[in-house]
């Protein structure tokens, strides 16, 4: 795509195309959806199409992909409150229809309360739709480099290089998270759709690496290259390395 937001745009016609049939069907649909800034205009667009057409979300259920661990609910910089401000409360989601890991958890907690978010996705049928995002890295949710392809939703430690792209929003590396919790790989690979967006010229590189470059643990990203029904929506620099 020419930009970012003609790009956007698109995925929002796929999402809210997937949303009306599911309503035609009186099915929920399953949306797995990121943070971050890469989806920030899919999320003004889907909001643009609930209040200029009508667009409802009262079938939506949705589960992120995760959360920085620990995490206050209500910090500036958690994944909820995040949802909220971009999606959230400008849609008419119900409230009892939207996950995102918990970062309030005991350390004991966290092996169960991940295997409760998988078999409730599960129980829905698996996820229709997943959106991600990339890290320069590779990382699909925080599946870093290393993530094996059947990987359950789990607690992970950060890399240095994702923390080092979040420090800025926490006000410098000490006080950055080390740990985060993450839907396995093995959850991603399993949704029947999934969209990869990346923008920009910072994300060129490592577009190149997991789309042309081979299929390896090292790039979770380059997992998708084996997955039926995965696209990367690319703006122009982030694909001016293709070949
Ligand atoms: C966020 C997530 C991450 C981001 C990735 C890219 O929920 O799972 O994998 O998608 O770090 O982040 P941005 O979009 O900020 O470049």
């Amino acid at each position: 795509y020419e930009n970012a937001t003609t790009a956007s745009k698109a995925v929002a016609k796929e999402i809210s195309a997937l949303i009306r049939v599911k309503q035609s069907q009186k099915q929920p649909c399953i949306l797995g959806l990121a943070t971050g800034s890469s989806p920030k205009g899919l999320y003004a667009e889907l909001v643009r199409l609930h209040k200029e057409e009508g667009l409802s979300f009262k079938n939506v259920v949705s589960f992120n992909l995760d959360e920085y661990y620990p995490m206050e609910p209500d910090s500036v910089n958690s994944y909820v409150r995040f949802m909220k401000e971009q999606l959230f409360n400008h849609v008419d989601i119900l409230p009892e229809n939207y996950y995102v890991p918990d970062g309030l958890l005991t350390k004991e907690a966290i092996a169960d309360y991940c295997d409760a978010y998988e078999t409730k996705i599960e129980a829905l049928g698996g996820i229709d739709l997943q959106i991600l995002g990339i890290g320069g890295n590779g990382h699909i949710g925080f599946n870093e480099s290393g993530s094996l392809q059947n990987s359950k939703t789990r607690l992970v430690a950060l890399d240095h290089i994702t923390r080092v792209a979040a420090s800025g929003d926490f006000g410098g590396l000490d006080n950055t998270p080390r740990t985060a919790i993450t839907l396995g790989v093995k959850k991603i690979m399993e949704a029947k759709r999934v969209i990869l967006m990346a923008w920009g010229e910072g994300k060129s590189n490592i577009i190149k690496t997991s789309t042309e470059g081979g299929v390896t643990s090292l790039v979770p990203a380059s997992y998708l290259q084996e997955h039926n029904n995965a696209t990367f929506i690319l703006d122009k620099a982030a694909a001016s390395k293709l070949t």
